[in-house]
């Protein structure tokens, strides 16, 4: 078997004009190739010269040959972004402008901001205060009409703008509840958390949060209030009202007093343009909580 293909592999009748390659029978013609594929190779080859000389080519070892024209993607982008800007800088103009109060009244600017302040939210806020808002542990919900450091237009304003407890900002809002494990007995303590726990619902221990009143009027009254009800001027949380930004379980509760929290907020105003804070003010302002 293997010899006979071997025998039909071989030209028999030495035509010159095929190749000598054989195969079953069929013999190869030896044409030349069509002009009009040689053609379309040669201007594929020129085209592909021009092209690595025109456009971003070779790879280097940074980066690749930049091309005679200087494109490139990113450039694109940001033309694409510059365009944007520039066609939205007449109602980002008018948002900077306006009396920050007036903006929900004012339909066109109001539907503008909520737009452009969502997709800043998302951007920019949703990390840490969850894609809708809700918040998570030490992170506060931004749905409801509970609000740590006021929830008014204007506070929303300045709370985005400095930040909370954010060093590099000199307006931040700042407060510092004690560490009371440095201060208060582990006695006294138990007593405290088991009274902040009574203001919403049933503490561990009845007779100890009795005792833990007095604890709670001379060392935290002063920031939470004496019911309870917290106050923004620290933007200490209300604890009589079940929201918990920490938790409000005994042992969270018994953590969060004797440690304390430092909960941080990065100031916004160096990092958006003032249109963009307005604009994710307005946002957070009508997600439901707003006063
Ligand atoms: C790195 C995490 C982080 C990011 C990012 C962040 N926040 Fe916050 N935010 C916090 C924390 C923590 C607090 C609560 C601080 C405290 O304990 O007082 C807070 C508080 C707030 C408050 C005050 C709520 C109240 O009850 O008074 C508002 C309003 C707010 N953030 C809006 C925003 C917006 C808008 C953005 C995006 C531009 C944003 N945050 C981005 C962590 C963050
Ligand atoms: C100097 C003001 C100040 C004093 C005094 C103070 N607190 Fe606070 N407290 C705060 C602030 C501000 C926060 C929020 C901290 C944060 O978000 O980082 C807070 C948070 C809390 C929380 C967490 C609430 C939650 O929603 O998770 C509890 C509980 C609490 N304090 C209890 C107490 C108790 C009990 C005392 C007294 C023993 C006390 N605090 C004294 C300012 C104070």
């Amino acid at each position: 078997m293997a010899k006979q293909s071997k025998k039909q592999d071989q030209n028999t009748n030495n035509d010159p004009n095929t190749t000598g390659h054989v195969w079953d029978g069929i013999e190869e013609f030896n044409n030349p190739l069509p002009r009009w594929w040689l053609w379309t190779l040669y201007a594929c080859i020129i085209w592909a010269v021009i092209y690595s000389i025109a456009y971003p080519a070779w790879p280097g070892i940074k980066s690749a040959t930049p091309g005679l024209l200087g494109w490139s993607s990113r450039g694109d982008v940001a033309a694409d972004i510059a365009a944007a800007e520039a066609a939205n800088q007449g109602i980002n103009d008018k948002l900077v402008a306006a009396d920050i109060v007036s903006i929900t009244d004012n339909q066109e600017l109001a539907g503008y901001a909520k737009t452009a302040g969502a997709a800043v939210f998302l951007t920019w806020c949703a990390q840490c205060h969850g894609s809708g808002a809700a918040g998570a542990k030490g992170y506060p919900n931004l749905l409801d009409n509970d609000w740590l450091w006021g929830g008014d237009i204007e506070a929303v304003h300045t709370t985005i703008s400095h930040g909370i407890r954010d060093e590099t900002d000199d307006d931040t809002r700042f407060s510092q509840m004690p560490a009371f494990g440095e201060i208060l007995e582990p006695a006294e303590i138990e007593q405290v958390a088991n009274y902040v726990i009574s203001l919403t619902g049933t503490p561990p221990d009845a007779q100890m949060a009795a005792a833990g009143e007095t604890v709670f009027m001379d060392n935290c009254a002063a920031c939470h209030t004496e019911d309870g009800t917290g106050d923004r001027e620290f933007g200490a949380p209300n604890l009589a009202d079940a929201i918990w930004l920490y938790g409000g379980d005994f042992d969270t509760v018994k953590q969060t007093i004797t440690n304390s929290r430092f909960g941080v907020m990065p100031a916004w105003s160096g990092r958006l343009t003032e249109a963009q804070v307005r604009a994710v003010a307005t946002y957070v302002h009508q997600l439901g909580g707003g006063e």
